[in-house]
């Protein structure tokens, strides 16, 4: 069942966070359905209760252009009638303004970002503010940044700079925006932090106190990049060099201020990058795209299980139906 992220936020605020996920692929979607129903070798397994959790799909302007955004509108709805029993939203990640309008005609999204966070403040306040007043006269809810992330993010290649705490609770009032993605150290990608830099929860304390009771925040670039994933890429012939990513612990903490969706693409990737290298390092004369298929999408339910229970989403399934059902 498709649903809002304004239903969802309203019940896990300041005590979980939901999981918004990227999916690029048949194999992604597959994995990420089966994990937060807690299935992990078929789709028909039982839904495991005590881990199931509601999530957040997320789709990119590379992700639509990838092959055709109606494959994944296409894959998103199979999704949907083979696993009845899941709650999801289905969100644009990083759009500008016409793939935001193109998102919101479709219908087919739950909710869109508008990113217009590398325009000057006041730019940013005007495109953010006409991209609220056409998703929401559809039901659509909007998700705006103020501040910059570091990383590559599509075709933007940024340096950090810290949301101000004073320009979120005067962008929030008057774009209307429905919640708000804060730059807060994070990067996107697999380098996110040099040295003894960290998440600065300072500043994302400054933030939630200036916005309205209640309101929802957004962490983008917030995968952990687990060392474990890093060797096993680079022993099967990877390259990767200088990783850090998010202590897992940090999520709840996040949570805990304020934090309602937190955004974990590249740890999917690496799950994807390690079973792929290894399966064809194991088997070179395989050339089957099935044989690491069918690891990997049990191994990335296995790894959403897993980061459900760090953002403390696992096993909430149920209770949110049940809210919702009382909405
Ligand atoms: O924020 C960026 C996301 O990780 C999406 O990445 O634009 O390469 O699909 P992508
Ligand atoms: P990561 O690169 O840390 O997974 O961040 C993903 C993200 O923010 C998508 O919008
Ligand atoms: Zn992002």
């Amino acid at each position: 069942m498709r649903v809002s992220t304004k239903e969802l936020f309203k019940h896990c605020y300041g005590k979980y966070a939901i999981g918004a996920y990227n999916i690029n692929n048949l194999e992604q979607a597959v994995g990420l359905f089966r994990g937060n129903l807690g299935k992990i070798k078929t789709n028909t397994d039982p839904t495991d209760p005590a881990v199931s959790a509601p999530f957040i799909l997320q789709i990119s302007r590379g992700a639509r252009s990838y092959t055709d955004k109606r494959f994944l509108e296409a894959i998103i709805r199979a999704a949907e009638q083979i696993f009845p029993e899941a709650i999801f939203a289905v969100h644009l990640d990083h759009g500008t303004e016409e793939v935001c309008y193109d998102c919101i005609e479709s219908g087919f999204y739950t909710s869109v970002m508008i990113d217009a966070s590398h325009e000057p403040f006041e730019k940013n306040i005007e495109i953010t503010r006409r991209v609220v007043q056409r998703a929401h006269e559809k039901g659509i809810v909007v998700e705006a940044e103020l501040g910059q992330l570091g990383g590559v993010e599509e075709d933007i290649k940024a340096d950090v700079k810290l949301t101000d705490p004073d320009q979120a609770a005067e962008f929030v009032e008057r774009t209307g925006c429905d919640s708000l993605a804060v730059a807060i150290g994070t990067s996107h990608g697999v380098a996110k932090f040099k040295g003894a830099q960290g998440v600065r929860f300072d500043r994302l304390e400054e933030i939630q106190k200036r916005l309205p009771p209640g309101y929802p925040l957004v962490m983008h670039g917030a995968s952990a990049v687990p060392q474990e994933l890093v060797d096993r890429i680079n022993a099967a012939g990877g390259a990767l060099k200088e990783t850090s990513g998010v202590p897992e612990d940090h999520y709840l903490k996040a949570a805990q201020m304020g934090v309602c969706k937190i955004n974990i693409d590249t740890d999917g990737r690496l799950v994807w990058c390690a079973v792929y290298r290894e399966s064809f390092r194991d088997n070179p004369a395989d050339f089957d795209p099935r044989t690491p298929g069918k690891i990997f999408m049990p191994a990335y339910a296995e790894y959403i299980i897993h980061k459900n229970k760090m953002l403390g989403a696992a096993g909430k399934l149920e209770e949110v139906r049940q809210f919702l059902q009382q909405a």
